[in-house]
């Protein structure tokens, strides 16, 4: 099966972006056919400094590497590395109805937060549809906010495919409901943009500061804690298996639980977790030369695939003129 997604370099990665998106990939790269990508064009959206976006694009190509994204078995590759994309956009964006987008909540949302309400903003789902249909993929595993953006990829698909004849595989989301929203330190989504993100790969300090002030109630220690909409079970949970967390559940409901002690265990339990995955950041961050080569590697196999279906959809349309 081909597995596509992509995920934007707007800001260090952290932990909704492992357990939403990048774990999932990793872990599929072992009996599937993975197309995984950072989209620098739709980081263009929101972010207007140039060496700041150049920054975290490469180190989040370090973060990919270094949890496991082998790029000998899987395609990773940046997007703006295959610009062909932004033509396949243009021809999608004509059979895309206005309406559709309109009612697009994370166009809304991303407005409401104080990005500029922008043409690139409002399209942004087409050039998303096309990075999907130019590869064709069967299967987009994404966390529970790219839900939308996923039907309206499956929609543009479907338009351009009764249009013009059959042309794309219409994809499927693939969202673990389980997964679906880890909580930032505030309890609202984490997001790279909210300033409540627990990122994967600080330093300890900063790690532990960061867990240290997870919102919590005002439940005194002497009373059964909260598990529904706690967001520190909700952390915890993301590290356990089914048995941790009837445990956990126990203990919060048990009184006598100390919030202080259960961030520091939480603290504990992230620091190790990526402990290995640290040490081998490390080199990588530090081999500049190997990294920009993988993933211009990764572009030239991915633009092999995304021409078959560009070229397609050129002709289906009629730019051919050549073959009247
Ligand atoms: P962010 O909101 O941090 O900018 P993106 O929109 O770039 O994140 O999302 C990248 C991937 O990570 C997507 O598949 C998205 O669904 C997933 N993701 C982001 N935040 C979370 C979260 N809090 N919980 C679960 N998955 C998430
Ligand atoms: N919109 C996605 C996000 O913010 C990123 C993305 C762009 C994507 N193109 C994609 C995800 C294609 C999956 C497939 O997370």
């Amino acid at each position: 099966m081909r597995i596509l997604s992509g995920i934007q370099p707007s800001g260090s990665l952290h932990l909704g972006n492992y357990f939403g998106m990048m774990k999932r990939m990793v872990d599929y790269q072992k009996n599937n056919e993975l197309f995984c990508f950072l989209v620098n064009y739709h980081a263009l959206t929101s972010v207007f400094d140039a060496a700041f976006l150049r920054r975290q694009t490469y180190e989040a190509a370090c973060d990919f590497l270094a949890l496991g994204l082998d790029p000998n078995k899987s395609v990773f590759y940046i997007q703006s590395d295959v610009p062909e994309v932004t033509e396949l956009t243009w021809l999608l964006s004509n059979v895309t109805g206005m309406g559709l987008l309109e009612r697009n909540h994370s166009y809304k949302d991303k407005v409401a937060k104080g990005i500029p309400a922008s043409h690139g903003l409002f399209s942004y789902p087409v050039l998303m549809a096309a990075d999907i249909l130019m590869y064709g993929a069967d299967k987009v595993p994404v966390g529970k906010d790219q839900k939308q953006h996923l039907e309206i990829a499956r929609d543009i698909a479907f338009r351009f495919n009764s249009t013009y004849g059959e042309t794309f595989v219409v994809p499927e989301p693939d969202i673990e409901d389980d997964l679906a929203v880890v909580p930032g330190i505030d309890g609202q989504k984490m997001s790279k943009s909210y300033g409540n993100a627990i990122e994967i790969f600080s330093d300890e300090k900063t790690l532990k500061k960061k867990v240290m002030s997870i919102k919590t109630d005002s439940t005194p220690v002497d009373q059964p804690k909260p598990v529904e909409g706690n967001p520190l079970y909700d952390i915890y949970a993301l590290f356990l298996d089914a048995r941790g967390k009837a445990e956990l559940k126990e203990r919060l409901l048990t009184p006598g639980l100390k919030y202080g002690d259960l961030k520091k265990e939480i603290f504990g339990v992230i620091w190790d977790y990526f402990e290995p995955f640290r040490n081998e950041r490390k080199k990588l961050s530090e081999d500049r030369g190997f990294v920009v080569d993988t993933m211009k590697k990764g572009a030239s196999k991915a633009r092999q695939v995304a021409s078959v279906y560009l070229e397609k959809a050129r002709h289906n349309v009629g730019l051919d003129y050549w073959n009247e």
